[in-house]
């Protein structure tokens, strides 16, 4: 069934489980050269009034340099056939490999931002990044999260207004 978009505000998406059971994902860069990584953290609803994705990306991760100087990023939900793909996307990093030619999965041009989406994906939100801003300790208002990050590669959390959402029509309500 071909994929068709979706009004944003119609997305059956549930905020807690978005991201389960492999996560989804994360492209950031050109169609010329980007990377792609697998995120299950992250965040969806409605900031500075407008439809907002949150994702959060740790700057030890290839794929910080893309998404922190580029304007947008895709995130892209991938049907169960592809958890081997998302699982490399999860586990290797771009510096040492071409995810893309390793997994199959196939860069393909977004209809609103700069960084490509994946083809095969059941569910594409395109967002043009509004905010980035990174964590520091001494805002943690729970020590006990502070054991996340033995590297202390605090994550950036950057916001991306939904430009775009585009999938397969049972992510319709
Ligand atoms: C299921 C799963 C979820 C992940 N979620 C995140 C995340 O939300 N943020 C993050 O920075 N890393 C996350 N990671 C780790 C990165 O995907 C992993 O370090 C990846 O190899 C980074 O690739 P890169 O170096 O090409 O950017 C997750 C990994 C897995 C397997």
């Amino acid at each position: 069934m071909d994929k068709i978009s979706l009004p944003v505000n119609e997305l059956a998406l549930q905020p807690f489980t978005a991201f389960d059971p492999d996560g989804v994902l994360l492209v950031a860069g050109t169609h010329e050269r980007a990377n792609v990584m697998t995120i299950s953290w992250g965040a969806f609803g409605i900031m500075w009034g407008k439809p907002v994705m949150m994702v959060m990306v740790r700057p030890t991760r290839h794929t910080w340099d893309f998404i922190r100087t580029a304007p947008d990023f895709s995130v892209n939900w991938m049907h169960a056939e592809w958890a081997d793909a998302v699982r490399i996307c999860g586990t290797q990093s771009g510096r040492d490999l071409d995810k893309f030619a390793a997994t199959g999965l196939t860069p393909s041009p977004a209809a609103r931002v700069t960084a490509p989406v994946i083809a095969q994906s059941e569910l594409t939100l395109e967002c043009r990044t509004l905010c980035h801003t990174d964590l520091k300790p001494e805002q943690f208002r729970d020590a006990a999260l502070l054991p996340l990050y033995p590297q202390e590669d605090y994550h950036g959390l950057f916001f991306g207004e939904v430009l775009m959402a585009t999938g397969m029509p049972r992510y319709r309500r």
